[in-house]
Formats: C-alpha cells, structure tokens, sequence
C-alpha cells in the first residue's frame, strides 16, 4: 500500500505524542517525537553549560550531539538516545521542559533538528509530532493534524502522567509551565506554532484515546483512497 507522511502539531500535552505512537503501531509507520530531540539538546547545553544565547557556544556544541530513537516493538513506544545514552526520563523532568522552548526558538538549533527530521521521512510511512512539522519541516505531506484540547484538560492530562513519577508536583507549576511554553513557541521569530492551512483541526478535549483514533483512521483511510 502506498505509504505517506502525517504531521501531528499543537500545544503542549494535548495528546499529540499519544496519537502519533498510536497511528504509527496501527499503520506500521515509524514514529518520530520531535520535540524529543529539543528536549535531549535543551539538556546536553544544561549538562554542559551551554549558553543558548551565544550563537557561538551553539554552534561549537550542536556537532557533538548524536540523536538516535530506540524503538519499542512491544508497546510501539520509542526512547531518546543522546550520544549513546538513554535519556528518555531525564528530558522529562520540569528543569529540561523549563527552558526547552528558549533553546527551541534558537536558529541554529533548529536548523540542526529539521535537517535530521526532514532526513528520516525521505522514505515516507512516517508520523511525526511537533510544533512545526506540517509547516516547515514536511509543508507537502499528505496528511496535517492540528490537534487541541481545553487548557484545564491539557494540565489535568499532564499532572496526571507526572503525578506519578513525581508526587510533589503541583497543578499551578504544570499549568505554568505549558501556558509559559505555548507562549514562547507560538511567539518565536523561526517556524512559530502556526496550523498549517491544509491542516484538519482536532479538538480532543472530549475523546478518549480510542476515540480519537478512530477518527483519524478515517481521515488516513480517505487520504489512501
Ligand atoms: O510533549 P510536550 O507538549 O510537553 O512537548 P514536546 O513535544 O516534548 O516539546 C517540547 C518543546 O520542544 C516544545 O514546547 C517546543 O518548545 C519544542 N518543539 C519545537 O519547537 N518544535 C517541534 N517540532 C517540537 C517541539
Ligand atoms: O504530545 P503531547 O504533549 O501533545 O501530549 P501527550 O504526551 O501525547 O499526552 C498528554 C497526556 O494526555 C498523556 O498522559 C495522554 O495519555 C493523555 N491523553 C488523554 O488522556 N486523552 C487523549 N485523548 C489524549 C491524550
């Protein structure tokens, strides 16, 4: 079967991540979280004291970064690997998603992810979720999702997942942090937050996983035909 390319973009914590693992496992696809990459470059300047200011410093640090995804077969989940280090939970603590979106908004940092995005869906049968995707890294794919949800369901979905690794994180650090985060991403002067104009809005804020699934089957089936 023809095999084509999904963008999935957004605001933070509003499933996108949950739809394109389930789209990916469901057509066989390969599954990309770009905003993994972000996150794994936002903790290698933190670990190694990079100031995301100093055009200079980016540029001296960003060849030394090898990112690679180790996928999980089982549960169709996929884990970041920095410079042969698993780094899956660490870029998930509130200080990496605390300054990642400043990170993100540097060029030159940017250019360095998009290239390597763009690289990997060369092949097609790819969704990929992100900020930007179905606007600059693939602006022809066949099938664009903007997906939202209520902000109040955005911050109970995410304290919900956090909860749980992390007891003593509150509501108002979550909400601040993704309102702070949508703020910076939809303002930035490289390759803002925008839906794409050929892209399907999804609101999901009263869809369950499954639901939303189902509908965006649809949409793929009718791209297909
Ligand atoms: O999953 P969550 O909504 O928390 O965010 P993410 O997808 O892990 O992305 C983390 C951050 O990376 C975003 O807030 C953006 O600042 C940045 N990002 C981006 O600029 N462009 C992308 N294509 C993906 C993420
Ligand atoms: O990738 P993004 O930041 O947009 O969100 P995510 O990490 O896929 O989803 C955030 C949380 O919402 C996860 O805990 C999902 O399980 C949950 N979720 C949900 O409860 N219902 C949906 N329809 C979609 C996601």
């Amino acid at each position: 079967m023809r095999k084509i390319i999904i963008t999935i973009d957004g605001y933070s914590s509003c499933g996108k991540s949950t739809l394109a693992k389930q789209l990916a496992k469901e057509l066989n696809y390969v599954f990309v979280d770009s905003g993994a990459m972000y996150r794994a470059i936002t903790l290698y300047f933190l670990r190694n004291h990079i100031d995301w200011n100093m055009t200079e410093e980016v540029v001296g640090a960003l060849p030394n970064i090898t990112l690679d995804f180790a996928y999980n077969d089982l549960d169709g989940t996929s884990d970041m690997i920095m410079n042969d280090e698993n780094v899956e939970m660490l870029i998930r603590e509130m200080l990496v998603s605390e300054n990642v979106s400043e990170v993100a908004a540097v060029k030159e940092v940017r250019a360095f992810a998009v290239a390597q995005q763009q690289q990997m869906g060369l092949k097609k049968g790819i969704v990929m979720d992100g900020r930007d995707i179905g606007t600059t890294v693939f602006p022809n794919a066949e099938l664009k999702i903007f997906v939202t949800a209520d902000p109040a369901v955005r911050v109970e979905r995410r304290y919900r997942e956090l909860f749980l690794k992390n007891p003593h994180i509150t509501i108002e650090e979550i909400r601040d942090n993704l309102e702070m985060r949508d703020y910076i991403d939809s303002n930035r002067e490289v390759s803002p937050l925008r839906k794409a104009e050929d892209a399907i809005v999804l609101d999901n804020s009263n869809l369950t996983k499954e639901e939303q699934l189902t509908k965006v089957l649809g949409w793929v089936k009718e791209k297909l035909n």
